[in-house]
């Protein structure tokens, strides 16, 4: 009986340790959500297609290195603008896209950036919808660029006075 008793205790001091960071948890899992797209039935998710985050990261991951978006970004590479884009466009498409320059890009990053540009889905898919999205694309400046990034594309600018 008094083992019960104890097993009782034990069980019951362990729940309630365990039940908050269970309600974190779930608190996260919905958070993230509402933050994200939707789950399809066959359980694949779709992430949120943000085209103001997408702007953010065009410039912080350094796309805006070697493409253009609103007149602004580097040559080495073809321009981003949505009224190019297809009307309906396949998100899919655009990383079948990348995939394919994938070999010339990745030896340019390694160049020029000194580094692959790491991705998670989440925010791939946040760079397609700014690349789809005139609205947002009109609003991309300079000031978007972070320092970093922005060095990199400075020292191409010199490069290239040298070469005058
Ligand atoms: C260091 C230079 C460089 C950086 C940085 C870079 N790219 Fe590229 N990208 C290229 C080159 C080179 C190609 C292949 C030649 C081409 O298609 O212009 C390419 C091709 C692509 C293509 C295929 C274009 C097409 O329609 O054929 C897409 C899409 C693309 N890049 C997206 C991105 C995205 C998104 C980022 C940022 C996460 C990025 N690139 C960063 C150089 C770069």
């Amino acid at each position: 009986m008094k083992i019960r008793f104890m097993n009782l205790c034990f069980t019951v001091i362990l729940g309630a340790i365990a039940l908050p960071s269970w309600a974190s948890e779930d608190a996260e899992i919905s958070a993230q959500m509402s933050r994200s797209g939707f789950v399809l039935e066959n359980g694949l998710a779709i992430p949120a297609f943000d085209p103001v985050l997408g702007r953010n990261l065009f410039a912080s991951k350094g796309c805006v290195v070697c493409h253009t978006v609103n007149g602004i970004g580097g040559e080495d590479a073809v321009e981003f603008a949505a009224i190019y884009m297809e009307q309906p466009m396949n998100a899919f498409d655009f990383a079948a896209n990348m995939w394919r320059g994938a070999s010339a890009m990745i030896i340019m990053q390694e160049d020029e950036l000194g580094r692959q540009i790491e991705l998670s889905g989440a925010e791939l898919a946040a760079i397609i919808a700014f690349v789809h999205d005139a609205e947002e694309q009109a609003k991309f400046s300079k000031d978007d660029i972070p320092d970093d990034i922005r060095e990199l594309m400075h020292s191409d600018d010199e490069e290239e006075a040298d070469h005058d």
